[in-house]
């Protein structure tokens, strides 16, 4: 019998209606167009809006359209992993939270935390259930409400981030294609350099406690930048040269989307062009665990059977990896 991989099937994201773009934020913090655009690459970013609206319901949106168009029907999927920095809640997990919305029944499910490089650490898991032959339909999501914690009179971070989901369909395929090698490292040496420190059990919240703001994101963005910047290219560059592959071999990169200059010197590490590497900051800003499957969605269309992909993220802990795959169809 031919060797088991496991393959994305399907594809499919959800960002919220509502745009904040950078002109908006001139209005509520000192910063400029001018500056966030050459900084950063984004002009604009989705903000989840309403009363008792969390992670899970642009998850489980992502997940609506994921079995619409792959005609799956919710009793037949026997996993569920969702990659959130930011849960609806610390527990019931997320995952379990969109599977009562969806009615999924039959499913395992359960959150995985690894900051930006989550969806990598997530689908490598759910790649493995899928290799070992105990599951056969996987659904893994990337999704994140960053602006439940973030500081609005912060300039620095608050121009970054927005909300959003993706969620992609794993299934065994027999013909070799699908997810080939993954590199996933951390190293805690950043734990103070980009955090939400207060939502955990080290600082239980108090009112005291909110005045500090640790419920809100934090990051000193320049050192944080030199780490991303050569351990993302760094992944990139070992899978590709432990796979035999140049530049020419890849279709496609699909980095995550924290800084486009980050994005530049990964693809240029990797020796291609721009034109092979999906990009949608300027219209998502970072949405953390969502934008390498909002990413997938977006060029599905331009995938064809056989391409060869690299993902690559960097995050928080610190955490990052690529990942090579090869698309299915
Ligand atoms: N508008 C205008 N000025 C701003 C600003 C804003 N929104 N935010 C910061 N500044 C100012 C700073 O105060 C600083 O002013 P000073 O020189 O007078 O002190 C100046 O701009 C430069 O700030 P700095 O933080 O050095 O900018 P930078 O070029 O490093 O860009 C980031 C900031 C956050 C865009 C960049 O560091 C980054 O992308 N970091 C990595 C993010 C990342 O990959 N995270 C991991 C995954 S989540």
């Amino acid at each position: 019998m031919n060797k088991v991989t496991a393959a994305i099937t399907g594809v499919h994201g959800w960002v919220p209606p509502y745009i904040l773009d950078n002109k908006e934020l001139e209005t509520m913090v000192d910063t400029t167009d001018e500056w966030i655009s050459t900084r950063t690459g984004i002009k604009e970013r989705r903000i989840l809006k309403g009363e008792g609206q969390g992670t899970s319901v642009m998850a489980a949106e992502a997940v609506k359209g994921l079995l619409e168009k792959t005609g799956v029907k919710p009793d037949e999927i026997d996993g569920v992993i969702v990659a959130t920095s930011t849960p609806d809640m610390l527990f019931p997990s997320t995952a379990n939270l969109v599977c009562d919305k969806i009615g999924i029944k039959n499913a395992y499910s359960f959150d995985m935390a690894a900051a930006c490089s989550g969806f990598l650490y997530a689908i490598e898991v759910g790649a493995n259930f899928i290799r070992s032959g105990g599951s056969k339909k996987v659904i893994v999501i990337g999704a994140d409400k960053m602006s439940s914690v973030m500081d609005y009179t912060d300039r620095a971070t608050c121009i970054l981030f927005g909300d959003g989901a993706g969620a992609v369909l794993l299934e065994p395929n027999t013909e070799g294609y699908g997810l080939q090698d993954a590199i996933l490292k951390s190293d805690g040496e950043g734990k103070d350099l980009l955090r939400v420190k207060g939502h955990g059990s080290i600082e239980p919240v108090t009112p005291e406690k909110l005045m500090k703001k640790d419920h809100f994101f934090y990051q000193e963005g320049k050192a944080v930048f030199r780490f991303a910047v050569t351990r993302m290219a760094d992944a990139a560059a070992e899978i590709m040269e432990r796979n035999n592959l140049k530049g020419d071999d890849i279709a496609y990169l699909v980095p995550h989307q924290a800084n486009k200059r980050i994005i530049e010197a990964t693809a240029n590490r990797m020796g291609i062009g721009m034109d092979k590497v999906t990009m949608n900051i300027e219209r998502y800003g970072n949405t953390t665990g969502a934008t390498i499957p909002l990413c997938l969605w977006e060029w599905e269309k331009d995938f064809k059977k056989g391409d060869n992909l690299v993902m690559a993220a960097f995050g928080g802990g610190f955490t990052w990896g690529a990942t090579y795959l090869t698309w299915a169809y």
